[in-house]
């Protein structure tokens, strides 16, 4: 019930962005990237190049060195320019490992025999989507449907969503965005489950606050009955047309998993960890049909979740199976057989018991019997050899 699933997303690179508006350049850059300023200027030797940002020194370039001895502490060891590049009129900066702090407003300003040339950078720093987490709990009693990630700036919008959708004041979330030190966002919100258990899918998309990622996660459980000794498949489709997705499914059954099979899109590639008890059908798979195929599952070991878990590029399906097996009970069929069979062994093993008990009566003769015939044994066999007949008795007493 509380399976967990976490989208990721590949790497990613120094990928600021760069556009020019009114005059100013727009950068984006990633948070602990690397990142690079833009500027241009009409190259005639023997440039000075400075870099503020507001009125704070973040570089300083003249007589073909770096002058940091004035530089901001925030831009400590983390700033430099292309020199190579002056001769073709570029003194773009670059800012390594850039944080929060380093948004705003930057200016650079380029002195020569022409004069003071000055360009302007306006910088936004992002910390994108890393992951979206959605899974059931069930905190005091009642279950919640609980969406989560880390580390984002600026703060992301999150919302939900129902399949079947409900009127959209039905659904009451609680969610908090906390910042760390770091000025990063943390994002949690649960949603209390509605209805039964199988009603609907929740759905929760999480939005970058410059709309440059959308990332989405679905979560359904969904309860099975299933005959015991029979083939069973368990449906599964995408939710969409997906281009490479990975689709993996797994059991957990006491709060222990383990996967069942995994297929890749891209390279077509089914793993099978079940061997032949359980399968995807090949042609249907890459279309988006997941349905699990089970060969002859039996109640007791198989009885469990089956979760099916769709992941592509920002988006995550995930759909809980909780599968429970029972026999079959109208009459004359194998459940009955079986209990006729086991009170037949029963019967033969009572008689046969109490055939051996008679018989060990005859041959073993106890301290304690009182008859005649036992107490006349006794007296013959203390003749022959006392110490036989004590450990004879005493082997008779522990047979009984
Ligand atoms: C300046 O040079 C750097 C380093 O080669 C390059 O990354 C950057 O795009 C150049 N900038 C401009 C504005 O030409
Ligand atoms: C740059 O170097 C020249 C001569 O090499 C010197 O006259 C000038 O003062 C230097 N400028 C600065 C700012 O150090
Ligand atoms: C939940 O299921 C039960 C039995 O199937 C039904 O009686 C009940 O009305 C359902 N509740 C809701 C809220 O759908
Ligand atoms: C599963 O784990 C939870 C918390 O870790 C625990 O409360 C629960 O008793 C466990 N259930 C079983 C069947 O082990
Ligand atoms: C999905 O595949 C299964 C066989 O694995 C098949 O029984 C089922 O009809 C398919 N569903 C759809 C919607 O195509």
């Amino acid at each position: 019930m509380s399976g967990h699933s976490q989208a990721r997303q590949s790497n990613l690179r120094d990928s600021s962005m760069v556009s020019m508006a009114r005059g100013y350049y727009h950068v984006t850059c990633i948070v602990s990237m690397d990142c690079v300023l833009p500027c241009r200027f009409k190259h005639a030797g023997d440039e000075v190049v400075q870099w503020y940002r507001q009125n704070v020194l973040v570089h300083s370039f003249q007589n073909g060195s770096d002058m940091l001895d004035q530089q901001n502490k925030q831009y400590r060891s983390r700033t430099s320019i292309f020199r190579e590049q002056l001769p073709n009129g570029n003194a773009s900066l670059l800012l390594k490992h850039s944080d929060i702090q380093d948004k705003g407003r930057y200016r650079c300003q380029v002195h020569s025999a022409l004069g003071d040339q000055e360009s302007f950078v306006i910088t936004k720093l992002e910390a994108p989507i890393q992951f979206l987490s959605l899974r059931m709990t069930r905190p005091s009693g009642f279950d919640e449907v609980s969406c989560s990630s880390q580390d984002i700036y600026p703060a992301p919008q999150l919302w939900w969503s129902t399949d079947p959708a409900v009127p959209f004041d039905t659904l009451k979330p609680t969610t908090r965005k906390v910042a760390n030190r770091q000025g990063l966002y943390s994002v949690e919100s649960a949603q209390k489950r509605l209805g039964n258990l199988s009603d609907f899918t929740y759905i929760c998309t999480l939005s970058s606050y410059y709309g440059t990622q959308t990332w989405k996660a679905s979560l359904k459980e969904r309860e099975i009955s299933s005959v015991s000794g029979k083939g069973l498949t368990i449906p599964c489709l995408a939710p969409t047309k997906l281009l490479n997705f990975n689709l993996t499914w797994t059991f957990t059954r006491a709060n222990k998993s383990e996967v069942i099979l995994t297929f890749d899109s891209l390279t077509r590639h089914t793993s099978s960890h079940w061997k032949n008890w359980a399968r995807v059908d090949p042609d249907q798979v890459l279309s988006g049909n997941g349905s699990l195929w089970l060969h002859n599952v039996d109640n007791s070991a198989q009885t469990g979740t089956y979760t099916c878990d769709f992941s592509a590029f920002q988006i995550r399906q995930q759909v809980h199976n909780h599968v429970g097996f029972f026999a079959l009970n109208t009459g004359g069929n194998q459940s009955s057989l079986w209990v006729i069979a086991v009170v037949t062994a029963a019967l033969v093993l009572l008689i046969a018991g109490m055939i051996m008990y008679a018989s060990l009566r005859d041959k073993c003769s106890l301290p304690n019997r009182t008859t005649e015939d036992a107490i006349e044994i006794q007296h013959m066999r203390r003749d022959t050899d006392e110490n036989k007949t004590l450990t004879e008795s005493k082997s008779c007493d522990i047979k009984l």
